[in-house]
């Protein structure tokens, strides 16, 4: 075989030696092509229990992996020749735009995930022009949050808890702080038992042992964040008398009725959606009780193992309530394939948890920026080859979805 070898002059065109950056975070970020890859790097960055903590389910993890198994099993039918030059990603929701069909879950404990904790999701969710849930259990407060990132659009999710009063006392503060949308969760009469969490002896805060010790010497970062920043606290419950164990056993409260999630609809001016419904009889109740719109969500597989995956329940919940009642995915989301699967199974709305955490621990504020930004031009991507020219046309017919069930009837809004 004859060989011609180069010259350096037309191998120059082909080489391109990029100028070292020393910002490692953002290289580091920056090499992540998907969610799966902000996995890997956050479980490098994060000692175990706060990861695990993240990342696992309840009991076996089932419902975990049939959250996953649901998005992987749904068929997209292209469309071809659409002849629209952009997909507008923007969507309505709660009363109010989003720049994207998706928005920030509510998540406890986050500062123990990354130091950055509220901070980082409100501020990337602000840039992106999509909405942030605060969780009751955050770990910086209601008005904290609010005074990071005034222009954010806020919600604010409750657990329904049976002290009236502290409850009263968080609604006032949500609303005042200019929280748009009240979201009132409704899946944990009691804990889901999380086997990571017993396996790894996970404390809040962490005890210092030799595991501890050692861990600290793999992950400098996380644990001088750690040290160095404010301790971690409910923050918007510093004001109660009730120690962390006895608030975390009030939240998780067999004894809350209908009763309850009326009093709260009676007492909270702004939308309410109530969060964990995955069937047509659940939906009625909540719809029943007065809330606007519903979260369909397995609590990210965190609550009954077994439960079926948020995806597959939300077209029994479409089929009961009807075309008119907003519903939003939540569970499961790892890209933006998946939030259009949701769009096409009856979706208006989608919330992301374990996946802007990922983000999170992988890089602070910049973590979940990256997260976000993967999602939109995921998103951008497949509803392009879906041939819309808006995230608002997908339905059923972009989808096949194979284990979609009987239909059932709708139900009449209250
Ligand atoms: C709390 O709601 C959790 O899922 O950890």
């Amino acid at each position: 075989m004859q060989r011609n070898f180069p010259q350096l002059s037309e191998l120059r065109p082909l080489l391109q030696f990029e100028r070292p950056s020393l910002d490692f975070r953002a290289n580091r970020l920056a090499k992540a092509a998907d969610l799966w890859d902000l996995r890997r790097i956050a479980r490098r960055r994060t000692p175990k229990p706060a990861f695990d903590y993240v990342d696992g389910g309840a009991g076996n993890e089932e419902t975990l992996r049939r959250n996953r198994q649901a998005f992987s099993e749904v068929e997209f039918l292209p469309g071809i020749l659409g002849g629209h030059p952009t997909v507008d990603l923007s969507t309505t929701i709660a009363g109010a735009r989003s720049a994207l069909p998706v928005g920030i879950a509510p998540t406890g404990f986050t500062r123990f995930m990354n130091s950055e904790g509220e901070e980082a999701g409100v501020g990337a969710a602000v840039d992106t022009g999509i909405p942030y849930t605060l969780s009751t259990m955050g770990t910086r407060s209601i008005e904290e949050v609010a005074a990071f990132q005034p222009a954010a659009r806020r919600w604010f999710q409750l657990y329904l808890w049976n002290d009236h009063e502290a409850s009263l006392d968080l609604v006032n503060r949500a609303a005042a702080a200019g929280y748009d949308t009240l979201m009132v969760t409704v899946d944990t009469a009691i804990a889901g038992q999380r086997l990571r969490d017993v396996r790894n002896g996970m404390t809040i805060p962490p005890k210092l042992n030799l595991k501890t010790v050692l861990d600290a010497s793999y992950r400098p970062e996380w644990w001088f964040n750690f040290l160095t920043t404010d301790s971690l606290k409910f923050a918007s419950l510093s004001g109660t008398s009730h120690s962390l164990p006895e608030l975390i056993n009030s939240m998780f409260d067999p004894t809350l009725s209908l009763q309850d999630l009326r009093w709260l609809r009676s007492v909270w001016p702004g939308q309410l959606f109530v969060k964990g419904v995955l069937t047509a009889e659940d939906a009625r109740k909540a719809l029943e009780s007065g809330a606007d719109g519903l979260v369909v969500s397995n609590h990210g597989g965190r609550q009954l193992d077994r439960a079926p995956a948020s995806l597959q329940a939300l077209r029994e919940v479409r089929d009961a309530v009807g075309p008119d009642i907003e519903l939003i995915l939540d569970s499961g989301i790892m890209s933006g394939g998946d939030i259009a699967a949701a769009l096409c199974a009856g979706a208006d709305f989608t919330l992301i948890g374990r996946a802007y955490m990922y983000g999170l621990m992988a890089g602070g504020r910049a973590g979940v920026q990256r997260a976000l930004d993967i999602l939109a031009e995921e998103l951008r991507v497949v509803t392009t080859l879906l041939g819309v020219s808006s995230v608002a046309e997908l339905g059923p017919q972009h989808a096949r979805m194979h284990w979609r069930g009987p239909q059932a009837r709708p139900i009449a809004r209250p």
